[in-house]
């Protein structure tokens, strides 16, 4: 499982960021569509709507793939990362625009954030690598940063929640177990993407649990529903803080 110390290290140390994030275009060409526009796509549909709202929250930056584009489109925009080395490249990134706040997390807290002071939450390719346990932190921390009707969208592991039951069971069988239990819950026999084991039912669950609405899942977007994040089985989740 990915643990926030994996996390750390991996997004710290191993990874080498060539294109702040760009370099992760094979959600696009699995669909079959050109990654520019699967980027330019998925900024339209779900980021742009949220961050015109007014103040925005992003977990997990990274170097700053997405944070271009709320920045672009909110007066104020926190980002909150494990890792220092991520904050410092967005600092210097964005460093002409005054409305970016920067907080260092331990794991799931945003202390600083004052509570109900967020707009729009928006994270993508971070929650698919949380633990259980991080996400549920999140999800609390999410509902008291968010301003009565604010809106997030969270892009997270859609592992359906029947082949989560097995995970135990597989475990025991050793590798064979493995390969079995990334087949029956990712339908790929290697290369997991370093998917948690999260469904999309536990995740509008926790949510719930945090008092906040769930508004939608998807799993692809755009006129034809071209675009997707299916490689993995993933799932982006739609929410709404109760007015
Ligand atoms: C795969 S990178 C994605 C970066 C960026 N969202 C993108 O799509 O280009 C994952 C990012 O999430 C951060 N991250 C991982 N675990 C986190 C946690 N518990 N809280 C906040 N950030 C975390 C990593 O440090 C890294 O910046």
């Amino acid at each position: 499982m990915p643990t926030v110390e994996w996390n750390r290290r991996t997004w710290g140390r191993t990874h080498s960021w060539e294109r702040s994030g760009d370099e992760w275009a094979f959600m696009a060409a699995y669909c079959r569509q050109p990654y520019e526009e699967w980027k330019g796509s998925l900024v339209d549909t779900l980021l742009v709507p949220g961050a015109a709202r007014g103040t925005s929250l992003e977990i997990g930056p990274g170097h700053g793939r997405w944070t271009e584009h709320l920045l672009a489109h909110s007066p104020e925009v926190w980002i909150v990362d494990v890792n220092e080395s991520c904050l410092e490249r967005c600092r210097e990134r964005f460093a002409d625009h005054r409305g970016l706040k920067v907080h260092h997390t331990p794991g799931c807290s945003m202390d600083p954030v004052p509570d109900a002071s967020v707009d729009f939450l928006w994270s993508f390719d971070v929650f698919v690598h949380l633990d259980p346990d991080v996400v549920v932190g999140y999800l609390a921390e999410a509902a008291r940063v968010m301003a009565p009707g604010a809106t997030g969208v969270v892009h997270h592991a859609g592992k359906p929640d029947w082949s989560l039951r097995l995970a135990p069971l597989n475990r025991r069988a050793g590798r064979p177990g493995k390969i079995a239990q990334r087949w029956i819950s990712q339908r790929r026999w290697r290369d997991d993407g370093n998917r948690s084991d999260v469904s999309p039912e536990a995740f509008a669950r926790w949510a719930r649990e945090a008092g906040l609405e769930v508004t939608g899942q998807r799993t692809s977007w755009g006129p034809e529903d071209q675009y997707t994040v299916d490689k993995y089985r993933d799932c982006v989740t739609e929410l709404r803080k109760p007015a």
